[in-house]
């Protein structure tokens, strides 16, 4: 699988010759300035909850490549009233098999509304698991022991997107306890640095991983890596 960032929270993984973009967030993000949203592939746009931060160019990218938006229901809903009829909604603990692979969603502590304001359901997470690996993408979220329930239930992950940014969601240390719950070593660091918030010491922050016997990746916006 190769997974691109596109910063903040949002990824592109290649799976099985399908695109998968999480959380779309780039042209509002100056960090992100160098990325040219119009060239990014989806053929699928997994959303984990409805802030501003993780849905910005949902729609945007959803009408030009006509790609299908994977969500929980009200977010779903919410995009349908936008004219992106093209949607997937799911539900916590549900998962369903698409041509890619299959995903569920997870648990996530933390809050969604859309950025009007309207009602955005439960946040969540994914699980992917495909021929080529299995992953996790957290979305945002604290810290919780819901985290256990992924290898519990049989997953082995190959490696896992989790926040570390810390006041929104978990801090770093609390991510090396989160790369325990779901036993994985192969951890790629998420939702920091965008904003004031959420600055974090990068090399503080893959040593507290390393001291865990954990590997923590920060990739550069716009970087790609094969895993
Ligand atoms: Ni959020
Ligand atoms: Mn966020």
């Amino acid at each position: 699988m190769q997974i691109t960032y596109y910063g903040h929270a949002c990824f592109g993984v290649k799976v099985n010759g399908k695109d998968l973009l999480f959380d779309p967030f780039i042209s509002p993000n100056e960090k992100a300035s160098a990325i040219d949203v119009n060239t990014i592939p989806a053929d699928f746009i997994l959303v984990s909850h409805g802030h501003e931060d993780h849905v910005a160019d949902v729609a945007a990218i959803a009408k030009r490549t006509g790609a299908t938006v994977v969500s929980n229901f009200e977010v779903i809903t919410w995009f349908g009233q936008q004219g992106i009829e093209n949607g997937h909604p799911m539900n916590h603990g549900g998962q369903w098999k698409f041509d890619f692979g299959t995903v569920k969603y997870v648990n996530a502590i933390h809050s969604s509304n859309m950025p009007d304001g309207s009602y955005g359901g439960n946040p969540g997470g994914f699980v992917i698991q495909s021929d080529e690996g299995n992953f996790y993408f957290a979305g945002d979220t604290a810290l919780t022991l819901d985290m256990k329930l992924i290898p519990e239930t049989g997953i082995k992950l190959d490696f896992a997107m989790l926040p570390i940014g810390d006041n929104f969601t978990m801090g770093i240390s609390d991510a090396v306890v989160a790369a325990g719950f779901i036993d994985c070593n192969n951890i790629i660091g998420m939702h920091y640095d965008t904003f004031g918030y959420i600055v974090i010491d990068h090399d503080d922050a893959v040593r507290q991983f390393q001291a865990a016997g954990r590997s923590l990746t920060l990739l550069n916006i716009g970087e790609s890596k094969e895993l």
